[in-house]
């Protein structure tokens, strides 16, 4: 098949190309910028077409004779940009690959949500009809874009919508490093009490869900929570990050209170200077979010069946960044 992945250089975009080359499949990788990640893609054997899923020529050039498209490409991290950034390439930029997608015939559209669209979990775990709660603006047009995937598949482009829970693995050069950095450093800042639920999720298993819900009539028409097995307080998560490094770690619990103010008067400090600051309600919220999820919609309709459990996805995880030389 042919298969489009938008976001294909990114973290996990890269992983699911790969799978999908070693599957067989033809694949376009379409991405923001050209850098190394978009030279490797190209060595791999995939096609890299380059620019903003926001930009309609762009996206129309990087349709043709594709089948299915897996849709990753999304704004995430930028800090320093207007809340309408977010709004143009999530959800306008998802609407412009599903008009695409559904001119040229896919045969299956998947869209990569978020399992943030939940916000704080009450209840943990929380299956796909639980509140929507969306915290931030990312999350916010994260599911705002899922109506319209909804919308297209109500006119005809077999869509369905994955709802990731926070992806780990080797290849993440961000999120887990900074946990891993301070654990190898033997001591790990707690704030609050370190019981929040956290639901990683190996970004093997993640792929493998692409895998699955790619498969014609599969989930269509709806929304699936993809996580790992299990979920972990975030002091067991921290404390299975120092098994994998074979390091003791000290957690130092401190005051929680004083973090959130931080993090809120950082984010309006730097907002208008377009700085990306130090501290973020986003960034706090690590310590203070309930994730934690049913996956049994997605075992049961997707297959969907994650065999990787957390000590071996952080032993893997602390293998590359040894490897790599971040550690
Ligand atoms: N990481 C998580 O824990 C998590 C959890 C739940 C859901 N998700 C979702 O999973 C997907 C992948 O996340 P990730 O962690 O792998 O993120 P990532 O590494 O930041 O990858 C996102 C990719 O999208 C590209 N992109 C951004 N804006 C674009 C635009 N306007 N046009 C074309 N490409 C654009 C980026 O390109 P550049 O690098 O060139 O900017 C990057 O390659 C996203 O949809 C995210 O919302 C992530």
């Amino acid at each position: 098949m042919k298969v489009l992945v938008t976001g294909g250089t990114g973290f996990t975009g890269k992983a699911l190309v790969r799978r999908l080359l070693d599957d067989g499949h033809e694949v376009v990788a379409l991405d923001y910028k050209e850098g190394i990640k978009t030279q490797e893609l190209r060595d791999w054997g995939a096609k890299v077409v380059i620019g903003s899923v926001t930009d309609r020529d762009v996206v129309e050039s990087s349709m043709a004779g594709v089948e299915v498209v897996h849709h990753l490409a999304a704004a995430f991290r930028e800090l320093d940009v207007p809340n309408t950034f977010y709004d143009e390439v999530n959800v306008g930029g998802t609407e412009n690959v599903l008009e695409a997608a559904k001119r040229h015939g896919v045969r299956k559209f998947v869209y990569c949500s978020t399992c943030g669209v939940h916000g704080n979990v009450d209840n943990p775990p929380a299956a796909e009809s639980a509140p929507i709660n969306a915290a931030d603006y990312y999350q916010q047009t994260k599911y705002e874009a899922e109506p319209v995937v909804l919308r297209y598949h109500a006119e005809g482009l077999p869509s369905v919508i994955l709802r990731p829970a926070a992806i780990y693995g080797p290849g993440d050069p961000e999120r887990f490093f900074m946990i891993f950095k301070r654990v190898a450093n033997g001591s790990f800042p707690m704030f609050g009490g370190g019981q929040t639920f956290y639901h990683p999720l190996y970004v093997d298993s993640l792929v493998d869900a692409f895998i699955a819900a790619q498969e014609p009539g599969r989930g269509d028409g709806k929304a699936y929570l993809i996580a790992d097995a299990e979920y972990v307080t975030i002091e067991n998560l921290v404390r299975g990050v120092a098994r994998a490094l074979d390091v003791d770690v000290k957690i130092r619990n401190l005051p929680i209170l004083p973090l959130i103010i931080a993090g809120h008067v950082c984010e309006k400090v730097c907002k208008p200077f377009r700085i990306t600051p130090p501290i973020f309600p986003r960034r706090v919220d690590w310590f203070r979010q309930n994730r934690a999820f049913d996956i049994s919609a997605a075992r049961r309709d997707l297959g969907y069946d994650p065999k990787i459990d957390l000590d071996e996805g952080l032993r893997r995880t602390a293998e590359w960044y040894k490897a790599e030389g971040y550690l």
